[in-house]
C-alpha cells in the first residue's frame, strides 16, 4: 500500500474515542500495578493514559501524531502529561520508569524488525533496574486464510455496509488493510499497514534489548495464555 502515513491524522484524531473498545478499566487496572511512573509509548488520544494518571501513576507519553495528543489537551488532565514527539523507535525522555507500556497492537505500527528492535531497545533504556516493559498484541491468524487475501464484514444495514479488505504477505510479515465504509454520506477509506510479530520473536527482541520475559498472560484479568488466546499480554523485566 503506498503512500501510507503511520501516523494518525486529524480526521482519525477527532473519531479515535467514538468507538471505544471496551476493556480501558482492565487495562489500567492490570497497569497500575506495577509502580507509580509510567511511560506510554504511542499515548494516542489518552486512552489509557489519561485514567491510568486518574488511578496515581505519573504517566509521561511519546507519540508521533500532534493530532492525537491534541485531542488529548482537550480531555480533563490532558494537559498535565508530558509528550514527547516523535517516533517511539527512537525519541524519548531522559526519565526512567516502573513501567513502559504499548499496547493495541501498536509495535506493529512500526513496519521494519529492526523498528521493533529499536523500539524495545528505547523501552529498555526507559527502564528502573526493578521496571517492567508491557507489551500488548494480537496474534496473527492471517497466514492460515486461503491465499492470504480476504474481505471481512464488520457491519451490514439497509443504509450502510462496513467492510475490511486485507491482504497478508507471510514472506515479509505485513498486512495492508483498508476498513471501508459505504452510505449515503460516500465512501470512506481507513488504510493501515502493520508489520505482524508472533510471541516467540517479541522475545527475541527482548532479549537483544537486555530484557526477558517474566510473565504473558491471553487478557487484561490474569488469562492464562494459550492456543486459543486471540492477543498476548507480555510482561518484560530487566534481564540480571
Ligand atoms: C491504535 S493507536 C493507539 C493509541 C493508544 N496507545 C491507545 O491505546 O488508545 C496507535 C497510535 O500509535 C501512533 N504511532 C504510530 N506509529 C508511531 C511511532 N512510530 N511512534 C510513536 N507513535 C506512533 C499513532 O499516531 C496512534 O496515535
Amino acid at each position: 500500500m503506498k503512500d501510507f502515513n503511520p501516523s494518525f491524522g486529524p480526521e482519525i484524531a477527532r473519531t479515535y474515542d467514538n468507538s471505544l473498545r471496551g476493556d480501558e478499566a482492565d487495562t489500567v487496572r492490570f497497569l497500575a500495578g506495577f509502580g507509580k511512573s509510567a511511560l506510554e509509548l504511542a499515548i494516542g488520544t489518552g486512552r489509557i493514559a489519561l485514567p491510568l494518571k486518574e488511578s496515581g501513576v505519573a504517566v509521561d507519553g511519546v507519540e508521533l501524531s500532534p493530532d492525537m495528543v491534541a485531542r488529548m489537551r482537550e480531555k480533563p488532565g490532558g494537559a498535565d502529561i508530558d509528550v514527547t514527539i516523535g517516533d517511539m523507535s527512537r525519541v524519548g525522555t531522559d526519565r526512567t520508569y516502573d513501567l513502559v507500556y504499548l499496547v493495541y497492537n501498536t509495535i506493529c505500527n512500526l513496519l521494519t524488525q529492526d523498528d521493533q528492535v529499536r523500539c524495545f531497545e528505547n523501552a529498555a533504556r526507559h527502564l528502573a533496574s526493578d521496571g517492567v516493559f508491557v507489551i500488548e498484541s494480537g496474534l496473527p491468524t492471517w497466514a492460515a486464510r486461503p491465499r492470504h487475501q480476504f474481505i471481512d464484514v464488520e457491519s451490514l444495514e439497509v443504509d450502510r455496509v462496513g467492510f475490511d479488505v486485507n491482504r497478508y504477505d507471510p514472506v515479509t510479515q505485513m498486512l495492508d488493510e483498508n476498513h471501508v465504509e459505504i452510505s449515503a454520506d460516500g465512501i470512506r477509506f481507513s488504510p493501515i499497514r502493520q508489520r505482524l510479530t508472533y510471541p516467540a520473536e517479541f522475545d527475541l527482541m527482548a532479549r537483544i534489548a537486555g530484557l526477558r520475559l517474566r510473565d504473558r498472560w491471553g487478557g487484561w484479568n490474569g488469562e492464562p495464555f494459550t492456543a486459543d488466546s486471540r492477543r498476548h499480554i507480555s510482561v518484560y523485566e530487566v534481564a540480571a
